[in-house]
């Protein structure tokens, strides 16, 4: 019989001691911290789902060339490296290092969009939709029916609806939009991954109309492998090959090292249009640095260099993927509410449907990330109405799962704690917000429980 069971495709040379807390310690620093996860110091956590970003473990690779580091001011061999790297499997004529994704998209906005115009995206991220709106553009999601139901399953959730798209620039005019974004995967959405049939039609479209392409590619190596499982006539094709196919279909992409650069920092702007990168690497000169490191150390742009080619691995994939699933699938089974099928980089806890007695505006996702603590010192967040505010359609938790760091035991772990905070559901409460910021509010907010459900209901 064939050997089933999936590995980590690693093993482990360097550890970092994890801290166990007690049910009475975490309740006192849960307390200190005012409900808000945010807010608790992260050596009170056993298990960090709060992000994949930046918290992924590096290999011996890429700890190899980090001493490699080439730290001259200008043409560093390590900026060589990072370029080759980068081109290799994206293809674009211009790489320009930055230091995160958003610094990518702050420059590539502020160089392409004016107030008046229209970004049309499958999903905008936080950070995307921000960056947007502050030059005074506006940010639109166009996800078809199906990626907003949480528990319907289909392969492609992440794609955008390439009929709302035509009608868009219709009705706006096509000099009104600069370009089209496609986040691959559709983080906001769940971790779903877009397929290249879609990415294929949204090029269609946006050549016909002469407009640029652009993607988010923060966890392209996780799409890649999704569209190698899922889409008819690329079982047979390796990551990298459809990676390259994919990219081929766009203008440039802006990129977050920290996801499947496989790096703690780091991220890109890529274009394949000579007069826009000149106005790019200006903006960068003047607020992130010199076009050949861009804000990071040489030893960043080594480590990108070396991950981003071994986030393409097909045993690294195989494993990323499954252990994803391994988590939803066991908390599925046993009915608990999940943002279906389970994504790429993490699982979303469908809040509303796991605590129906507490009202959105008792912020359901934030009580249940903080049962998460309480029971097993787990850290996750709140997607949700405490993030959104009354515009947020659902509350969500998402469990994000760093790159190379918990092991199936640990997984296991987090499988039990769920399950427990899953049976004593019912004595789960609602809370209520003791201060706010004016904006992003849920990185600072204060929160306390209610009293009783009576309370939620007299609002
Ligand atoms: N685009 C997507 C799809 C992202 O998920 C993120 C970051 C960014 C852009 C911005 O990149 O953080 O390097 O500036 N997502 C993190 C998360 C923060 O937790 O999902 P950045």
């Amino acid at each position: 019989m064939p050997i089933r069971t999936i590995i980590e495709p690693f093993r482990i040379k360097s550890v970092e001691p994890i801290r166990w807390t007690t049910r009475a310690e975490r309740e006192q620093l849960l307390r200190a911290a005012y409900g808000n996860v945010f807010l608790l110091p992260a050596d009170d956590v056993l298990i960090d789902l709060l992000t994949d970003s930046g918290t992924g473990a590096m290999s011996t690779f890429q700890w190899g060339a980090v001493m490699e580091g080439d730290e001259s001011y200008a043409g560093s061999r390590s900026y060589i490296r990072f370029r080759d790297s980068i081109q290799d499997i994206f293809g674009y004529r211009h790489v320009i290092p930055t230091h995160q994704g958003r610094a990518a998209e702050r420059i590539l906005f502020n160089v392409m969009c004016k107030k008046g115009d229209v970004v049309p995206s499958n999903t905008h991220f936080d950070t995307t939709r921000a960056n947007v709106e502050f030059v005074g553009a506006e940010a639109v999601d166009l996800l078809p029916p199906e990626g907003k139901q949480p528990s319907l399953v289909a392969p492609f959730k992440g794609n955008m609806e390439v009929a709302a798209l035509e009608n868009l620039i219709q009705r706006v005019g096509r000099e009104r939009v600069p370009l089209v974004m496609l986040t691959i995967t559709n983080n906001s959405g769940g971790g779903q991954p877009v397929s290249m049939a879609n990415a294929r039609a949204v090029s269609a479209v946006c050549r016909r109309q002469g407009i640029p392409f652009y993607f988010d590619a923060c966890r392209f190596a996780e799409n890649s492998y999704f569209i190698k499982l899922r889409e008819p006539g690329y079982e047979n094709k390796t990551p990298k090959q459809i990676a390259r196919e994919m990219f081929q279909l766009g203008d440039g992409c802006t990129m977050s090292a920290k996801k499947d650069g496989m790096a703690n920092i780091g991220g890109f702007l890529c274009t394949n249009d000579d007069a826009l990168a000149q106005q790019e690497k200006d903006l960068l000169i003047l607020t992130e640095g010199y076009p050949t490191y861009g804000g990071l150390a040489g030893r960043d742009l080594e480590a990108i260099a070396v991950g981003i080619q071994e986030a393409l691995q097909e045993d690294y994939l195989k494993y990323r993927i499954a252990s994803t699933a391994y988590l939803g699938n066991h908390i599925s089974e046993q009915g608990v509410p999940i943002v279906q099928p389970p994504g790429g980089h993490a699982i979303y806890l469908d809040a509303r449907a796991f605590l129906p007695h507490i009202p959105p505006h008792q912020f359901p996702g934030v009580a249940l990330a903080c049962e998460l603590y309480l029971e097993g010192g787990i850290r996750a967040v709140e997607i949700g109405s405490l993030m959104f505010g009354k515009a947020a359609t659902m509350d969500l938790v998402r469990l994000a799962i760093p790159r190379r760091v918990y092991t199936q035991s640990h997984i296991d772990y987090v499988i039990e704690v769920i399950l427990e905070v899953w049976r004593q559901r019912e004595r789960i409460h609602g809370l209520r917000l003791t201060y706010e910021a004016p904006f992003l509010r849920h990185f600072t907010a204060r929160l306390e429980p209610v009293a009783d459900r009576a309370e939620g209901a007299a609002e």
